[in-house]
Parts: C-alpha cells; structure tokens; sequence
C-alpha cells in the first residue's frame, strides 16, 4: 500500500482477505450454471459471507464505526457519525453469470463526507485506492481523469433500470435522448463502481445512473474526485439517501451531460 492512511490500511486488508474466498466462489459458478438449481442462492451466500469477512475485519480494528452496507443495511455502533460504506459484490449480475467484471467496494464516511476508499477488481487484479487530499491511485500508480472536452467524442457509460424499477420508461427515454449527442455508442458494463473508477483513471469520460445507492459509488467517488473528476447525487427529493441518480465525469464535460440529460433546471 502507497498510501500512508491507517484507515486505507484497514480496509486493504479487508479487501484482500474477502477476495480469496470470492475469487473461489467465483471459479464455482460455471459449474452451477449448468446445474438445476442455478446459481441463484449460491450467489446470495457469496454475498452475505464476503460482507461478513470485511465487516469483521474492519470491526476488528476499529469497533466504534458504523456500518451502511448492501446485504446488512445500517448497523449502528457508538459512533453516529462515522461509516463504513459496503458494496461485497458490485456487479452482482456479472458474477451471477460467471463474467469476470465485478468488484469490492469499500469506503470510509465522517459527518456525511466520504474521506476514503478502495474498489477492488480481483479477477483482473486492479486496486482502486484513494484518500482526501492524498489523491488517487491503481495498483499503486497516481491516476488522472481524461483530458476530453466534447461530449460528442466522449465515451459514456451507464447502467439499469432494473427489474423492479419504476421508472424504466424514463429510463430509458433519457437514454435514447442522450445517445443523439455521442458519436460512440452507450457503454453497459453491468459494475458502477468500477464504472466511476475507471473515469478515475482516463479509460472512459462519463457516467450517469438512475437509482443508486450510497454502496454503489461510495468508495468511486472518492477516487474520482481525488483522480480531478467530478460526483454529483441529483434526487428529486432532498430526502432521499438512496435510489439517487449519480452523474461522474471528467470535469471537462459535466455541465454538457447535465444539459443534456435535461438537469439545468
Ligand atoms: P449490484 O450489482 O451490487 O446490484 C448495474 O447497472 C450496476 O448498478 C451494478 O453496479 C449494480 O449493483 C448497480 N445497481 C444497484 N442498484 C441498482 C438498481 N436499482 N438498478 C440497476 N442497477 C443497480
Ligand atoms: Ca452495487
């Protein structure tokens, strides 16, 4: 670990130690792909014992912090005001299908503000890590955000709705509208997290998402900011923690995004 953080260190080696288990449920699904029952439960398992293995460790080493996590939800500790923010499988489809695009995702939340974070692809073995004020890094090496101005030369990405969603159908209406404005088509890569880390590191310009959770871009957020891009949570209600549209780019072509995407309101 580059960093000099007590608190990247902590979640380090909670990724670390997830991650071998992980990687051997993985090599599992093919196998249960074409089995009877499918690899629906198992991978529900998957989910509940990585978020096990990293709550634990983190728990370990610093029993005071809360939690906010996929599997578990809130789980409070003493302090009201310091969180870990979990994903254990982000990317939960493509690990269901045996497609090696998913990734860990964990971050550290003070008074509402994520300070750290680390998203950690274990099958191509990529460790997004960042810090306030200490920037942004992959696999130990300072990344960056692209130097792309135009939208229309802009590779964007997204992602749902999902089955439940109930508002497929603006979904998808904003996704036709935005299309017009690319030369490149639409991304679908099925993983938030390391759809925000890879704006992070220069591989693609922009991201939007209806319907988000804290988990999702959590530790992404941090990394992109810190990586010179920008994060913005835009809900309809200010209420609403949860299920909020994310928009993540590059700096350079947010105010276009948000034009298009109609949010100069
Ligand atoms: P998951 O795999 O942890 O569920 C797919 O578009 C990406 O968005 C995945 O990272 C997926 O996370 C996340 N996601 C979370 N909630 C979603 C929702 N309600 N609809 C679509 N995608 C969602
Ligand atoms: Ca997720």
């Amino acid at each position: 670990m580059i960093l000099n953080s007590p608190t990247l260190n902590i979640i380090y080696k909670a990724c670390i130690k997830a991650a071998k288990p992980l990687m051997r449920d993985f090599g599992e699904i093919e196998n249960l792909q074409v089995s009877k029952k499918g690899p629906g439960d198992f991978v529900t398992n998957a989910d509940k014992r990585t978020e096990k293995i990293i709550m634990d460790v983190l728990t370990d080493s610093k029993p005071d912090v809360s939690f906010i996590t996929e599997e578990s939800g809130m789980v409070e500790n003493s302090s009201q005001k310091k969180f870990w923010v979990i994903d254990p499988i982000d990317g939960t489809t493509n690990f269901l299908k045996g497609i090696p695009h998913f990734a860990i995702s964990v971050a550290y939340m003070e008074n509402n503000e994520i300070k750290s974070g680390i998203v950690f692809d274990p099958i191509k073995n990529e460790m997004f890590v960042a810090e306030k004020g200490l920037g942004s890094f992959l696999n130990n090496k300072r990344i960056r955000v692209s130097k792309q101005k135009n939208l229309k030369d802009a590779i964007i990405v997204t992602g749902g709705p999902n089955f439940s969603s109930k508002i497929k159908n603006k979904t998808f209406d904003e996704y036709v509208e935005f299309s017009k404005n690319l030369d490149s088509p639409i991304r679908k890569l099925g993983c938030a997290a390391l759809d925000v880390a890879y704006i992070a590191c220069g591989r693609l310009d922009g991201f939007w998402h209806n319907e988000l959770n804290l988990w999702d871009v959590g530790a992404g957020a941090i990394i992109l900011k810190e990586a010179g891009g920008y994060i913005e949570y835009i809900h309809d209600k200010p209420t609403d923690v949860f299920k909020r549209k994310v928009l993540a780019s590059n700096y350079l072509i947010h105010e276009d995004m948000k034009k298009h995407l109609n949010l100069n309101l």
